[in-house]
């Protein structure tokens, strides 16, 4: 088939990028690279099958023109990350929203199948866990920015279901927190790369709250597999999908587990939410996903083990900053002391 991939030099769309181009599939990457990065997808440029638009996937003319004989778009393209959603909600909403109803248009016109990367944070503070696609979504007050991205991605949801009715294939998928390598390592990335980060820096290790929250983490190798599947799988037309690791990790345990594979001596630190994301933030205690449905429709079973993942990530981080060991603490070995993260903003 032949595919376009909104957000394809991003972390999850270059991993689909390579799994799409290895199955013999014909690629376009539209991406604005304000996220992504161009070494995501630089070991493609070569290859025929493979195609790269630099631009904004709200620009409809642009859009129109990258599908064309494109069989399928994944749509992936989004501004991902906590703290966009309290420093920028106007870009979070306008891409999540534009951006998703400007993909919808041009594949009614192309006639492709749409794969919208929707997320788990769709269900909000929903206390019902493991949470089923077919869950109630509970939001805080539109006043506090945190929940602009799921809202903006409930309303791409919704326009999903509605090209469904006028006879467009659509499939939902949910991610629950992908990790893995090339996953941002800077303060607006997921918690996974922050904790290998700070581990192979010396420390410390920064747990936000009481680190009793829990996540299920999802090694992104699972992610692809179930964003295939549905692109694939007929009877997934219409439909919303979990697509996660039903393995439920407390926070603070994950950063012990990352400083244990690293072999760093960091310590783990426990701060405020505010420090980080301002008073306008609000926690989500827990977020399980039930793969029942998926499994049932799409084969989809994560297959990749939370420590597996891990080590596999570590090993990334390692080899592109191979000064970063995590076995010693590198401020005290610059003979000073050094429990302030570059990235993190001041305390
Ligand atoms: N990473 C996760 O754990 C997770 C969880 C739930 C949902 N998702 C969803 O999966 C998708 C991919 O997330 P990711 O983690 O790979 O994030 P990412 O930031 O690495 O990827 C997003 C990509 O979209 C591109 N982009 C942003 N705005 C654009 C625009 N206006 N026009 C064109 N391209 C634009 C970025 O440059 C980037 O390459 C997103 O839709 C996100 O909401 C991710």
């Amino acid at each position: 088939m032949r595919a376009l991939v909104s957000g394809g030099a991003g972390f999850i769309g270059s991993h689909l990028v390579d799994a799409l181009l290895a199955a013999g599939h014909e690629v376009v990457v539209l991406d604005d690279f304000s996220s992504g990065r161009p070494e995501n997808v630089a070991r493609h440029v070569a290859d025929p099958r493979f195609r790269l638009v630099r631009g904004d996937v709200r620009d409809r003319g642009l859009l129109r023109d990258a599908l064309r004989g494109c069989d399928v778009a994944f749509h992936l393209a989004a501004v991902v990350g906590v703290r966009h959603y309290v420093e920028d909600p106007l870009r979070v909403m306008s891409v999540g929203a534009d951006g998703t109803a400007a993909i919808l248009a041009a594949a009614w016109e192309a006639g492709a199948r749409v794969v919208f990367a929707s997320t788990s944070e769709v269900y909000g503070r929903n206390p019902e866990q493991p949470l089923v696609e077919g869950a109630a979504r509970l939001l805080g007050d539109t006043s506090v920015d945190r929940w602009c991205y799921a809202t903006a991605k409930a309303l791409g949801e919704h326009l999903c279901f509605g090209y469904r009715r006028r006879g467009l294939p659509v499939v939902v998928l949910r991610y629950f927190n992908a990790y893995g390598p090339r996953a941002k390592e800077s303060a607006y990335g997921g918690v996974v790369p922050r904790f290998i980060r700070q581990a192979l820096a010396g420390g410390p290790i920064t747990v936000f709250g009481d680190g009793l929250q829990t996540r299920s983490f999802t090694y992104v190798e699972d992610t692809v597999r179930g964003t295939l599947a549905a692109a694939l799988e007929e009877r997934a037309a219409g439909e919303v999908f979990n697509i996660g690791h039903p393995e439920e990790t407390p926070i603070a345990r994950l950063a012990e587990r990352v400083r244990d594979l690293t072999g760093s001596p960091a310590r783990i630190a426990r701060l405020p939410y505010e420090s980080f994301y301002g008073e306008s933030y609000e926690d989500v205690r827990r977020r399980v996903p039930s793969v029942e449905k998926a499994g049932h429709v799409l084969g989809f079973k994560p297959r990749v083990a939370l420590d597996e993942g891990l080590a596999l990530t570590i090993d990334w981080c390692r080899s592109r900053n191979p000064a970063a060991s995590g076995r010693r603490n590198l401020g005290e070995r610059e003979g000073g002391r050094r429990d302030h993260d570059p990235f993190e903003p001041a305390q």
